[in-house]
C-alpha cells in the first residue's frame, strides 16, 4: 500500500507502530510523510518513503486530529503542519483518523483554527480574515499570529498561521470555502468531509470505531500492555 504518514504525538505513534511492522512482520508499504517531522521519524523507523508526486494516489492515509464532531468533520493544524496533511488526505481513497475520546466536539471550533497564510501582506490578509469571521457563523473571532519562541512560526513551506479562536463554528464547509477564498490564505485547517473513520483509544484498552459512510460503532478491544497504553488517563 501507499500509505499518507500524518503528523502530531498521536500520528508519531503509528509510524513507530508501522516501523516495527515494517522490520520485524515484513510490512510492505510505501509511506508519503505529511510533514518534515514524520519523515525524520519514518526514516528512522525504516519505512521506505516516497513523495506525492511520485506515488500519484494513495490508499491510506492515518492521521491525528485537533477536533471532531458527529458528522467526522475535524480541525486540524495544531502541529502546524495542515497544508501537507490535507493534500495528502485530499489524494487518499482513505483517511482514518486516530485520536482520544478528548477530542470529539458537539461542535468545531473550542480548538483555535489554524490558518496557514503566506508572508507577505500579513496584515491585510490578517484583514480580510477578519472581515470573513464578522459574516461568519462563529462565536468568537480572535485572531493570533502563531509564534515559535520570539518570531512568528514558520510551517514547512515557509509560511505563518493565524489561529482563529471562535468558539463555535456554526457551518464549518462554508467557513472553510470563505476563508480560503481571501488573497494569502493558502488552507485552512478545516476537513470537511474529507475523513472515513475515527478511530478512538480509551484508557481501559477500548477501541470504537466510527465510519462516516455507513454511520456504524464498532467496538473492540486491545490487549496492550499498561506501561505502552498512551491512552492511560495519567499521561
Ligand atoms: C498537525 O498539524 C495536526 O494536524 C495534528 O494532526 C493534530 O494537531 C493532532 O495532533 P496530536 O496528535 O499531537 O494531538
Amino acid at each position: 500500500m501507499r500509505v499518507g504518514l500524518g503528523t502530531g504525538s498521536t500520528a508519531a505513534w503509528m509510524v513507530r507502530c508501522l516501523g516495527r511492522m515494517v522490520r520485524e512482520d515484513g510490512l510492505k508499504i510505501m509511506g508519503v510523510p505529511t510533514s518534515q517531522r514524520t519523515a525524520q521519524q519514518a526514516r528512522t523507523e525504516g519505512i521506505p518513503l516516497t513523495t506525492l508526486d511520485e506515488a500519484g494516489w494513495l490508499d491510506l492515509t492515518i492521521d491525528g486530529a485537533d477536533e471532531f464532531d458527529a458528522a467526522l468533520d475535524l480541525i486540524k493544524g495544531g502541529g502546524g503542519a495542515l497544508l501537507h496533511e490535507k493534500i495528502v488526505a485530499a489524494a487518499s481513497e482513505r483517511l482514518v483518523v486516530i485520536t482520544d475520546a478528548t477530542k470529539e466536539v458537539a461542535a468545531l471550533g473550542a480548538f483555535a483554527l489554524p490558518v496557514e497564510v503566506i508572508p507577505f501582506g500579513l496584515s491585510s490578509t490578517r484583514a480580510h480574515v477578519d472581515e470573513v469571521l464578522a459574516g461568519a457563523d462563529v462565536m468568537g473571532r480572535e485572531i493570533a499570529l502563531r509564534m515559535a519562541d520570539d518570531a512568528p512560526y514558520r510551517t514547512d513551506e515557509g509560511n505563518h498561521i493565524l489561529d482563529l479562536s471562535l468558539r463555535r463554528i456554526g457551518a464549518p464547509g462554508a467557513l472553510s470555502l470563505q476563508l480560503n477564498q481571501v488573497p494569502g490564505v493558502v488552507e485552512n485547517g478545516l476537513f470537511v468531509g474529507l475523513c472515513d473513520r475515527v478511530v478512538i483509544g480509551h484508557g481501559d484498552g477500548r477501541v470504537e470505531i466510527r465510519d462516516g459512510a455507513t454511520g456504524a460503532v464498532t467496538h473492540e478491544r486491545i490487549d496492550f500492555d499498561e506501561r505502552e497504553n498512551i491512552f492511560r488517563d495519567d499521561l
